[in-house]
């Protein structure tokens, strides 16, 4: 039966997505920062969920986690990097401090940024050594948590959307490369779901005409170990539906040759085989 990482995992879609894989078999690392509900939930969930306390804006923790997972169940075969946060930094505001009487700028948090997008990185970066090294070479599929927010301008959550959007090039670039190892890198891009991201407040606000079901987002996340041939894709969960968005069309043919006929140049020019 295949082992998955599932990142997040104590809360909303993470949760959602363990018990999926659970229900079918899998055994599932729950990787999360809530120790309390995460060890909870895992002991609810029966011998085949494991948790592991793991933030994964850390290099060590991430490690720790694949580590052990490989360890203990002998292989990883899906990750679901999918851990998230909103932005903690609201890029609009006039922050300063006052020093010597002079009005200086403080440096910006940007712990979104290190959770949502170095997080993913470290995640893949993880998942290839590991499925390098699963038995009998059989290899594995990344799935990153984008969202919605990754395709269009998100103004409340800026530094959100700068992260998503980064994970949808992120596995667009990397897929035609890994696909040659048989590893497929994909993502998902939700539209709003009921989980704990968002404020109660916007939560009670939101029409529920608007509002994505989780069984659409399980879809997708299962349609990419289902096939194969699915990879770099950016798969846009709304409502009821999944749509594997395309690239942007190009606007002239040069356009087109670069992106589609000059990968020889670009990895000579980087001496890379
Ligand atoms: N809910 C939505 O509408 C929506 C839409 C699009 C994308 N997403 C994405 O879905 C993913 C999951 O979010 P959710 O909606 O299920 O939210 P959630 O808040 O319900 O769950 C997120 C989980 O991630 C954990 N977490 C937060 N920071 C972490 C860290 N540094 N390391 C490890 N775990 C951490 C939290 O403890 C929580 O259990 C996120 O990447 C989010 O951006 C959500």
């Amino acid at each position: 039966m295949p082992v998955a990482i599932v990142t997040g995992a104590a809360s909303g879609i993470g949760l959602a997505l363990t018990k999926h894989f659970l229900e079918a078999g899998w055994k599932v690392t729950m990787a999360d920062m809530n120790v309390e509900a995460g060890t909870k939930l895992a002991a609810e969930l029966g011998p085949s969920a494991f948790f592991k306390k793991a933030d994964v804006s850390s290099w060590d923790d991430q490690a720790a986690l694949f580590r052990e997972t490989f360890e203990k169940f002998g292989s990883i075969d899906y990750v679901a990097a999918n851990a998230g946060i909103d932005d903690r930094q609201l890029l609009y505001e006039d922050v300063y401090e006052t020093v010597d009487g002079v009005q200086v700028p403080v440096k910006p948090n940007l712990k979104t940024i290190e959770v949502d997008l170095n997080g993913p990185i470290y995640s893949l970066w993880l998942a290839v050594f590991y499925f390098r090294r699963n038995p009998a070479g059989k290899k594995g599929k990344v799935v990153i948590t984008a969202s919605n927010a990754g395709l269009y301008p998100f103004p409340t959550n800026p530094q959100y959307a700068s992260c998503k959007h980064a994970i949808v090039g992120l596995v667009r670039s990397v897929a035609p490369i890994f696909i040659k190892e048989n590893i497929t890198v994909n993502c998902i891009c939700p539209a709003f779901v009921e989980t704990n991201l968002a404020p109660k407040d916007l939560l009670r606000r939101m029409p529920r005409e608007h509002v994505t079901p989780m069984s659409t987002v399980l879809r997708a996340f299962q349609s990419f170990a289902d096939d194969d041939a699915l990879t770099g894709q950016a798969a846009e969960c709304s409502l009821g539906d999944i749509f594997y968005r395309p690239v942007l069309p190009y606007p002239n043919e040069s356009e087109r040759w670069m992106f589609e006929e000059s990968h020889k140049i670009w990895e000579a020019g980087y001496n890379q085989s």
